[in-house]
């Protein structure tokens, strides 16, 4: 599929976008069961970068699986494919100079690996938002752990569907124990120098 095609060298270089900017670009993904807090923490981050006139954009599992993904279910090889669009898209926009940060269950770990390897592993941040399964089950907030309970939902994640912890993330956040704010702050505190540009 990839013979006869020749990439074509464009004169605007990321560099040059990123100074444009003003900050480095990279990939904020944040993981772990669904209602853990991903979406709540990611969009008070971008909020926080927003303010401080950093350009952002985010990505969240029930956006993109409304359009660009509408095509794919929740088995394991869609999963995989759900995971591997995100980065590739992730991969175009870091290029584009944005700061992107992507909220998915994103379940296994070598889908993980495989968005490392797509953007880069100098450009992937990987936030474990470490929620145990019984408070997203108490919290409940799309009702969908109900459903998955009542075998409405066949392979949920945590219920039906494995969640494989991350065992090496960049930062784990245990939202029992810390509040969004607080989690927002370690992150800032955290990417706060991978923002600036060298001799910037
Ligand atoms: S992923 O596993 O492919 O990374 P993604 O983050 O895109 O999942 O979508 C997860 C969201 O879809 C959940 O927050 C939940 O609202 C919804 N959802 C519907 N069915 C499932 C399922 N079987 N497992 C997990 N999430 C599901």
């Amino acid at each position: 599929m990839m013979n006869n095609i020749v990439k074509h060298q464009f004169t605007v270089s990321k560099q040059q976008r990123n100074i444009h900017k003003n900050h480095n670009a990279f990939l904020i993904w944040f993981t772990g069961l669904s209602g853990s807090g991903k979406s709540t923490i990611s969009n008070s981050l971008e909020q926080a970068l927003h303010n401080s006139g950093i350009h952002t954009y985010t990505l969240d599992g029930d956006n993109v699986r409304t359009g660009l993904n509408n095509n794919l279910s929740f088995s394991a090889k869609d999963r995989t494919e759900n995971i591997r669009r995100i980065a590739e898209v992730s991969n175009l926009m870091i290029d584009a100079g944005l700061i992107v940060l992507a909220a998915f269950v994103s379940p296994f770990q070598k889908d993980r690996e495989n968005i490392s390897k797509i953007v880069g592993k100098e450009n992937f941040i990987e936030i474990f938002v470490d929620t145990p399964l019984e408070e997203c089950e108490r919290r409940d907030v799309k009702g969908l752990y109900k459903k998955a309970r009542a075998g409405e939902i066949t392979n949920f994640t945590g219920i039906g569907s494995v969640y494989e912890a991350p065992t090496n993330p960049n930062l784990t956040i245990d939202t029992t124990q810390c509040s969004v704010e607080d989690a927002v702050m370690h992150i800032l505190n955290y990417i706060n120098p991978k923002l600036k540009l060298k001799n910037g």
